[in-house]
């Protein structure tokens, strides 16, 4: 390599780091602070699968009665077009019963009888708790579903996320996000440009401090109440 291309080479390598470096320390140097709606510390995830039967309207009660600040739940589509509240497509995991949501039409009388272990439609949700923030993961990509969840969303800002299937190469790309981006710099970075910065899904206190002292803005769990408890004693 001749000395000028290494200089050329070198100074842009330079350029880079110290532009990185620069935009790292002074956040807002290049975008506007963000406003914030609402700070959610608090997320249960799936209303709280580790305390409760998982997206029911119990968990959802539970979660919200402890204090959460977000509830997280899944939806599917059935037959007749009603948008439930579910994690999985076949109903084998959580009823024990192998079939599909989306070969099922809603049984509104059927679905009386227990309160706490029924599949409860997302407008139930909305309509039980107008003032908790809630996440919502599509889980299918129906237009029809998605055109749904939209129409019935209340007015509150509410964080949609796009439907997916995890390959091994997202598995892959999770790991390495790890690694590469649970750092205590980044976290001061977005937080300080106003973006809220979620980790998920944490279960035991050492996972909840690790990510509390990298300076995350909420942790998403299955226990609420033990996160509850955590972060009484955290912020003390
Ligand atoms: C979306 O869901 C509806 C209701 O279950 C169904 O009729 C339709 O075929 C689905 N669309 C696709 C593309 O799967
Ligand atoms: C449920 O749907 C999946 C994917 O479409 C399919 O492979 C499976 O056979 C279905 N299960 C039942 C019980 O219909």
């Amino acid at each position: 390599m001749s000395s000028s291309a290494a200089f050329y080479l070198l100074s842009t390598l330079g350029g880079y780091l110290l532009t990185s470096f620069l935009l790292l320390k002074y956040p807002t140097l290049l975008h506007q602070r963000k406003k914030q709606r609402f700070l959610s510390k608090h997320i249960s995830h799936r209303g709280g699968a580790g305390e409760n039967l998982e997206n029911t309207m119990a968990a959802f009660e539970h979660a919200v009665t402890i204090g959460t600040d977000m509830l997280e739940l899944d939806c599917h589509i059935t037959k007749d077009e009603q948008v439930v509240v579910s994690h999985d497509e076949n109903l084998k995991r959580s009823t024990g019963v192998n079939v599909n949501i989306s070969d099922l039409k809603y049984c509104v009388t059927c679905q009386c009888e227990g309160k706490d272990t029924r599949i409860p439609l997302l407008e139930e949700v909305f309509e039980a708790f107008p003032n908790t923030p809630i996440n919502i993961d599509i889980k299918v990509n129906n237009n029809t579903l998605i055109k749904k969840v939209l129409k019935s969303l209340p007015p509150l800002g509410l964080w949609l996320k796009e439907p997916h299937t995890m390959s091994r190469s997202q598995k892959f790309v999770i790991w390495l996000s790890d690694v590469l981006l649970m750092r205590k710099s980044l976290f001061d970075h977005l937080t300080a440009r106003g973006i809220q910065v979620y980790v998920w899904v944490l279960n035991d206190e050492q996972e909840y401090k690790r990510a509390f002292d990298l300076g995350a803005t909420g942790v998403m769990t299955d226990y609420p109440t033990k996160l509850k408890d955590f972060l009484n004693n955290f912020s003390a």
